[in-house]
């Protein structure tokens, strides 16, 4: 279920809008809907999330319906429609991944970072999740960590803590 977190109005700086701008400009007119994709991209870098504040916002600018963005933003994983850490674990939780152990990869993240899946920590640097397939079975369990989706494979407790550690120390 699309779940979306209040947030308080957002304004877009006139940086921002001439971004969008520049994006608009390489399709027809009439056809700026096309532009959504990289202007929610783009939304997102800036606020760290996709707010439904932000959504309506970008409906507005692009004069389509609020649940147009709604329909696209719930779609595709890589937005978030709700807050999100700085690092975002994304373990595959599908069969081949689960039978060797996934689970409880996932359960040891959460007590880890204590928090559970999709809440974020205190310090704001991590959030996890569950995610579908990620087309590394043959080096399952496998994680990844966006924004440019590096993959972590043959994950064990002790991978993971290091893993952790590592990025605390960033
Ligand atoms: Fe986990 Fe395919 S099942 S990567």
């Amino acid at each position: 279920m699309l779940k979306v977190e209040e947030q308080q109005p957002v304004e877009f700086s006139s940086a921002l809008l001439d971004k969008f701008d520049e994006i608009v400009k390489r399709y027809p007119v009439g056809k700026q809907k096309s532009a959504l994709l990289p202007i929610l991209h783009l939304v997102q870098a800036e606020f760290g999330w996709t707010s439904a504040a932000a959504m309506d916002k970008v409906a507005e600018y692009l004069t389509i319906e609020p649940i147009e963005v709604y329909e696209v933003a719930s779609f595709y994983s890589m937005y978030f429609l709700q807050p999100k850490g700085k690092y975002v674990l994304e373990v595959c939780r599908t069969g081949p991944c689960c039978l060797v152990g996934a689970e409880k990869i996932m359960g040891h993240i959460e007590s880890k970072l204590g928090v559970k899946e999709g809440e974020v920590t205190e310090d704001g640097l991590f959030s996890w999740r569950g995610v579908e397939c990620l087309a590394a079975c043959g080096f399952a369990p496998v994680l990844q960590i966006g924004p440019e989706y590096t993959f972590y494979e043959n994950l064990t407790e002790q991978s993971v803590d290091q893993l952790i550690d590592d990025l605390r120390k960033k």
